[in-house]
């Protein structure tokens, strides 16, 4: 099993304490507006969440999130993906980027690049991702027109591991949230994403906690236990 430690860097080597763990560090990887990335800084605050932010990365420089980081005084990176010639070469600096910020956990929050296998398998079991569907349903773009479209009766948002796969890795945590007859794309979307908000932060807690871990089997454990299915949270009313 890969176990993530609060506080393991890159490369295993920051100390293990004990007693009082060292907060876990996140990498957090943007492109747009951040409410995720929110929604984190959000729970940190309130208590829920006990993990420090230590970078935040966008490959855009108009991203909103970078100023929400800004006012939340953390860390920001702009790594434009423009003048780069190819994925690789582009995936090999922003992994530079990230060991020189030593989190150990990374997580995707609205980071509009597909990522090459080297930089997904260098962050196995230390990288999540959040996806505006109930995977396996609707990987890709385009979730909530998808859904509309094929008449879902629920619809929702996912948290999972990052794996070589377009979002394919195993599920973690799944919030549903009802079509209603009237919505179209955007109404959807917008609850949808409110969703996003409570389980992004509730599977970077497990992580914090040393509750989930990615096994060598491929599965998320949570708690020692093989996640067959993802944790569901209530569908709102
Ligand atoms: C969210 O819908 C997330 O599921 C998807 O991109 C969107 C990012 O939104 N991956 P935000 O930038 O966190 O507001």
């Amino acid at each position: 099993m890969t176990e993530i430690e609060a506080g393991a860097g890159t490369a295993g080597s920051s100390p293990k304490v004990e007693s009082g763990r060292v907060p876990l560090r996140v990498a957090v990887l943007i492109s747009g507006s951040g409410s995720n990335l929110q929604a984190l800084i959000d729970a940190q605050r309130a208590g829920r969440l006990s993990a420090e932010i230590a970078v935040v990365i966008s490959n855009r420089s108009d991203a909103y999130g970078l100023e929400r980081a800004r006012r939340a005084l953390i860390p920001t990176q702009v790594l434009s993906h423009r003048g780069f010639p190819s994925r690789e070469a582009y995936d090999a600096e922003l992994a530079a980027l990230l060991d020189r910020h030593a989190p150990g956990l990374v997580t995707l929050a609205g980071f509009m690049r597909i990522l090459t296998p080297e930089l997904v398998a260098r962050w196995q079991g230390r990288m999540l991702n959040i996806h505006p569907s109930l995977l396996p349903k609707y990987r890709g773009l385009h979730t909530h027109e998808r859904a509309l479209a094929a008449g879902e009766p629920i619809h929702g948002a996912t948290v999972h591991f990052v794996t070589p796969e377009l979002d394919d890795g195993p599920a973690i945590v799944q919030a549903q949230v009802p079509v209603h007859p009237d919505d179209d794309a955007e109404r959807l979307a917008a609850r949808v994403l409110t969703q996003e908000h409570r389980i992004y932060p509730l599977a970077v807690r497990w992580i914090a906690e040393g509750r989930l871990a990615l096994g060598d089997d491929g599965l998320a454990y949570l708690d020692d236990e093989p996640l067959a299915q993802p944790v569901v949270i209530d569908a709102e009313p």
